[in-house]
């Protein structure tokens, strides 16, 4: 097996600088869209022979050093007991968004291994699948970036409900803090028993809190997974959508990688983040529109700043969006891998 991304996020000396990309399995693959088109995307994620599939598609495709598991972040939190809905080109919508404590009481903790079993199902498939290939990254999302959706009901610009409750009632937005937390480690403990080699924790949205809010409300919860985690002894990755603000936070988190936005110069953020831990990123996903030639420039500035830090793993600094041509996708995994080599 390619285990040059495991050793990577160890920190450890490899050949060469390995890649993967958020959201490399979705919609710009037109292989996906033929599997999509008779079927609604959450029947995909709790098929798993389906969701194992589209898992392999850009490991095939694209060439990347790392397999990561077709599903949603959202997922645990049907599981918890909210109904959950993808509306096309709007995105998730949960109808009975989470304002009282009633609502907090309601929420149950899933037992992984039954409530999301198909999960358990698919990675013991893609397992078996990619014996030969690359490994496995595990996923779930971040407690803050999960609490925006159950709060705001879906999507939001400026998260005015979720600070309201954080605001004005913190007592009870800990609690629901408390109740995803614990949800978080056994789905991510459940993955691990199943076979995933690597997990990334999202916290897409923890960039919109001050350093401050973040700081008391969001990292002590992400500091108790990562610390619960430790145990199970895969490497976890955080990433942090907006990130610049609050990396010396972030620092804190105990992750062995911190995966960054494009928002930021990389070599910045090695110089706030230190020695201690790997960094991910952080090509624009737009930079995805450009020649293969200015793909290639930007792809060596990164490296070449890359190289300062501990370990560096190649990754856009967000999901790759559907609009991309896929042998643009294929140029980056190419050039990372022709610019990326130590020897
Ligand atoms: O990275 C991968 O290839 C693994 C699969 C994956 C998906 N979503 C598939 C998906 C992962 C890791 C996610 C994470 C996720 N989901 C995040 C965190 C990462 C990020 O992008 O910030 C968030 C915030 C979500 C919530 C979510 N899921 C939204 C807002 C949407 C709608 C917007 C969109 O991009 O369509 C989804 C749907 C979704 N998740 C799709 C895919 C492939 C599109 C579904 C479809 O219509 O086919």
């Amino acid at each position: 097996m390619n285990d040059i991304f495991l050793r990577a996020c160890h920190g450890e000396k490899v050949e060469y600088t390995p890649v993967w990309l958020m959201r490399q399995a979705g919609r710009y693959l037109p292989q996906y869209q033929s599997i999509r088109s008779n079927l609604d995307f959450l029947t995909l994620c709790k098929t798993p022979e389906l969701a194992a599939e589209i898992t392999l598609q850009p490991v095939d495709i694209l060439g990347v050093d790392a397999a990561i598991l077709f599903s949603d972040i959202l997922i645990p939190v049907e599981a918890m007991g909210m109904s959950l809905e993808f509306i096309e080109k709007e995105g998730p919508v949960l109808r009975e968004p989470i304002r009282n404590k009633a609502a907090v009481d309601r929420l149950i903790i899933p037992d992984a291994d039954d409530d999301m079993s198909f999960v358990v199902d698919t990675i013991k498939i893609l397992r078996e699948k990619l014996k030969n290939k690359v490994p496995l990254i595990g996923f779930s999302g971040a407690p803050f970036t999960l609490a925006t959706y159950m709060i705001e009901g879906g999507g939001s610009k400026n998260f005015i409900n979720t600070k309201k409750m954080m605001f004005q009632n913190s007592r009870l937005f800990n609690y629901l803090m408390d109740k995803l937390t614990l949800t978080i480690i056994s789905y991510l403990s459940s993955q691990v028993r199943a076979g995933a080699q690597a997990m990334q924790i999202f916290d897409t949205w923890a960039g919109v809190l001050t350093p401050m809010d973040y700081k008391i409300s969001v990292l002590p919860y992400v500091k108790k997974i990562i610390s619960e985690l430790n145990k199970e002894r895969v490497p976890i990755i955080y990433f942090v959508n907006d990130c610049a603000g609050i990396l010396k936070e972030i620092k804190k988190s105990g992750a062995d990688v911190i995966g960054i936005d494009w928002k930021i110069d990389i070599a910045d953020a090695i110089k706030q983040l230190g020695k201690k831990v790997v960094i991910q990123g952080n090509l624009d996903p737009c930079a995805l529109f450009l020649s293969n030639e200015e793909i290639e420039d930007r792809v060596k500035d990164i490296l070449w700043k890359g190289e300062s830090a501990k370990g560096h793993i190649f990754n856009l600094g967000h999901g790759i969006l559907p609009e991309t041509p896929v042998e643009n996708a294929i140029a980056l995994v190419e050039a990372v891998h022709k610019y990326g080599r130590k020897d």
